[in-house]
C-alpha cells in the first residue's frame, strides 16, 4: 500500500485515485495520524499532498522529521513538499511571490528520477505563497520556476522527493509520469495493482462473513448498488436477495434495466415491489422539497422492511431473519465520514433512499475501497449492462425532486418523456462524457403562454440543467452546443403535450444547487 497523507485540501484523493491508474493500490490517511500509527501500515511508499496552509500558518499541520528517517520513499507535494524541506533543515520563506494555476518548470535535471522521460520546460499547476529557498542538506534541486527558485527537489540516496507544483491534476503535463517514476524508480514498486483484486479479496472475505446465512440488498437503479449486489451475488449466490422498490420515480426504462438486463446479467434473486400509488398518496398535496424528501424516505424504509418480513417468511428456513445487508458506500464517503473537517449541511437529504441506522443488519460494503470511476471498471468486468455502470448521478428521491411543485402521476410522465428526449439527444450528440449530469426539471407551477399550430398555448417551462463537476460538491454550467440544445428543445416543445417553453439554466455552485429542489 501507498499512503497519501491528507493535508487537508482537495488534493489527497486525486492523488490516491492516479496512484491507483497507475496500478498500484493506495489509501489515505488523515494528517492527524502520527509517524507511528503511518509505519505500522507498512507502507510501500507515502506521498504528502498538498495543503491549504502555510508551513507557518498558527496550526498548520506538522510533519515530524522521523517519518523522513523511517527508510520510506517518501515524496512531497506543494505543502508536503515544504513540510519536508522544513522538516529536514531547508528553508521555506514568504517571498510574496505567489503562484497560481498555470506556471513553467523548468527541470533541471531530466534525468533525475522524478522527471526521467519528461521535458526542460513543462507546464504544470501551481497553487502556493510560501516557496522553499534553500534545499536540506543532502538534496540535489532539480527544477525552479521564476518565482520559486527550489521547485522540485531529491534525495535519491534516502528515497525522498518533493516537487512544489501538483503532478496529480490534468494541467501538470508530465505529472502523471513524475508520480509513476517516483512509484516504479524511486520507491521500487511493481505495479500490479487492479481493480480485479478488489473483486477477488472481497469476493472471499464476504464468503467468510457470512457463512451459510442470508443477505438483502436495495437495489436503486445506480451503479453502486448494482455493482454491490453483483459482488456479492458472486461470492454467495442465492443467500443474497436484492429488493428493488418501483416508487414511480424513476426515469424511462430504468425499472426495466433493474428487472430485465441486471437479473440476466448476474442471475441474482429479486424481489420487485411495485410501491408507485402508495409513495404517490403520500406525496398527495406536498410542493416543499424537504417535505417531500423526508416522505420519500419513510415510504421506502416501510417497504423494504415489508419486504425484507416476505422474504422470511418465503425462504425455506422461514423465521430465520435475514443477518445482513449490502450497502454502496464508496471510498470517498468513508474518508470524508472518517475525519474530514465537516461541512455545512446544505440540504438534509443526502441519504434519502438509505436505510435508517438501527435496523438489524450487519452491513456488508464490498466497494469501501473503491472510487466511483473503478467501481464503473469493476460492474464492466462484471459484465453489467452499460446503462447502468454508464449511468450519471441520480438523486435517491428521483424525479419527485425535479417537479417544482405538487408530485403527480400525469407530471411525472410528461417529466419522463422530456427527460428521455434530453438524454437521447446528449447521447446522441457525443456528450455524455462532458457531462457529470443533467437534471431536467418540469416547473410544475408555472405556466406561461406560447403559440403552437394556430392555437394560444398555455403550458409548462421544462428547464435543463447540464453541468460539469468531479465530484457534486462544486459545479459549473455546461456549455452545450447551440444545436444540440435546439434539438431537445424542438423536440420537447412537439413531443411532450403540455410543455411550450424549454430553458436553461447556466448558474454554477455555488451559488446553485445542480438539483431544483
Ligand atoms: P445538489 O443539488 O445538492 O446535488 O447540488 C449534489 C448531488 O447530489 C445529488 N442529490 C441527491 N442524491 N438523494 C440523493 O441520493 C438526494 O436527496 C439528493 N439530492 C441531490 C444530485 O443529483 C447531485 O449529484
Amino acid at each position: 500500500t501507498v499512503l497519501v497523507i491528507d493535508f487537508g485540501a482537495q488534493y489527497a484523493q486525486l492523488i490516491a485515485r492516479r496512484v491507483r491508474e497507475a496500478h498500484v493500490y493506495s489509501e489515505i490517511v488523515p494528517h492527524t495520524a502520527t509517524v507511528a500509527e503511518i509505519l505500522a501500515k507498512k507502507p510501500k511508499a507515502v506521498i504528502l499532498s498538498g495543503g491549504p496552509s502555510s508551513v507557518y500558518a498558527e496550526g498548520a499541520p506538522n510533519v515530524g522529521a522521523e517519518l523522513f528517517r523511517a527508510g520510506v520513499p517518501t515524496l512531497g507535494i506543494c505543502y508536503g513538499f515544504q513540510a519536508m524541506a522544513r522538516a529536514l533543515g531547508g528553508v521555506v520563506d514568504q517571498t510574496g511571490g505567489r503562484e497560481y494555476g498555470r506556471t513553467s518548470l523548468e527541470v533541471t535535471d531530466t534525468g533525475s528520477t522524478l522527471f526521467r522521460g519528461s521535458h526542460a520546460d513543462q507546464p504544470v499547476w501551481m497553487s502556493h505563497g510560501d516557496a522553499v529557498v534553500a534545499a536540506p542538506a543532502g538534496f540535489r534541486v532539480t527544477g525552479t520556476t521564476a518565482k520559486t527558485p527550489v521547485a522540485a527537489f531529491e534525495d535519491d540516496q534516502n528515497r525522498l522527493y518533493g516537487v512544489q507544483h501538483h503532478p496529480e491534476v490534468m494541467h501538470s503535463q508530465f505529472g502523471q509520469l513524475l508520480l509513476e517514476n517516483f512509484l516504479y524508480r524511486g520507491a521500487g514498486i511493481t505495479p500490479n495493482w487492479t481493480t480485479g483484486n478488489i473483486v477477488d479479496e472481497q469476493v472471499a472475505a464476504i464468503r467468510e462473513q457470512v457463512g451459510t446465512k442470508r443477505a438483502i440488498c436495495g437495489l436503486s437503479g445506480g451503479v453502486d448498488s448494482a455493482v454491490a449486489a453483483a459482488i456479492v451475488q458472486k461470492a454467495i449466490g442465492v443467500q443474497l436477495t436484492c429488493v428493488f422498490v418501483d416508487h414511480g420515480l424513476l426515469r424511462k426504462g430504468e425499472a426495466e434495466q433493474v428487472e430485465k438486463d441486471f437479473v440476466a446479467a448476474t442471475g441474482v434473486q429479486l424481489k420487485v415491489v411495485d410501491a408507485e400509488e402508495r409513495f404517490l398518496s403520500a406525496l398527495a398535496g406536498v410542493s416543499d422539497p424537504e417535505e417531500k424528501r423526508k416522505i420519500i424516505g419513510r415510504e421506502f424504509i416501510r417497504v423494504f422492511e415489508q419486504a425484507e418480513r416476505e422474504i422470511v417468511a418465503e425462504s425455506a428456513d422461514a423465521g430465520e431473519p435475514v443477518k445482513f445487508l449490502v450497502q454502496g458506500t464508496l471510498y470517498p464517503d468513508v474518508v470524508e465520514s472518517g475525519g474530514g473537517t465537516g461541512t455545512a449541511n446544505i440540504k438534509s437529504h443526502h441519504n434519502v433512499g438509505g436505510l435508517p441506522e438501527d435496523l438489524q443488519f450487519e452491513l456488508i460494503e464490498p466497494l469501501r475501497k473503491l472510487f466511483k470511476d473503478e467501481v464503473r471498471q469493476v460492474g464492466r468486468e462484471l459484465g453489467l449492462p452499460e446503462a447502468i455502470v454508464g449511468r450519471q448521478p441520480f438523486p435517491g428521491p428521483g424525479l419527485g425532486i425535479r417537479i417544482v411543485g405538487e408530485v403527480t402521476k400525469d407530471r411525472l410522465d410528461l417529466l419522463r418523456e422530456a427527460d428521455a428526449i434530453a438524454r437521447e439527444e446528449l447521447t446522441a450528440a457525443g456528450l455524455d462524457n462532458e457531462i457529470w449530469q443533467c437534471p431536467v426539471v418540469l416547473l410544475a407551477d408555472v405556466r406561461s403562454v406560447g403559440v403552437q399550430g394556430d392555437g394560444r398555448t398555455y403550458g409548462h417551462p421544462i428547464v435543463l440543467r447540464p453541468v460539469s463537476s468531479e465530484d457534486a460538491m462544486t459545479a459549473d454550467w455546461s456549455r452545450l452546443p447551440y444545436e444540440v440544445l435546439a434539438q431537445i428543445s424542438t423536440r420537447i416543445t412537439n413531443e411532450v403535450a403540455d410543455v411550450n417553453r424549454v430553458v436553461l439554466d447556466v448558474t454554477s455552485k455555488p451559488p446553485g444547487t445542480i438539483e431544483w429542489e
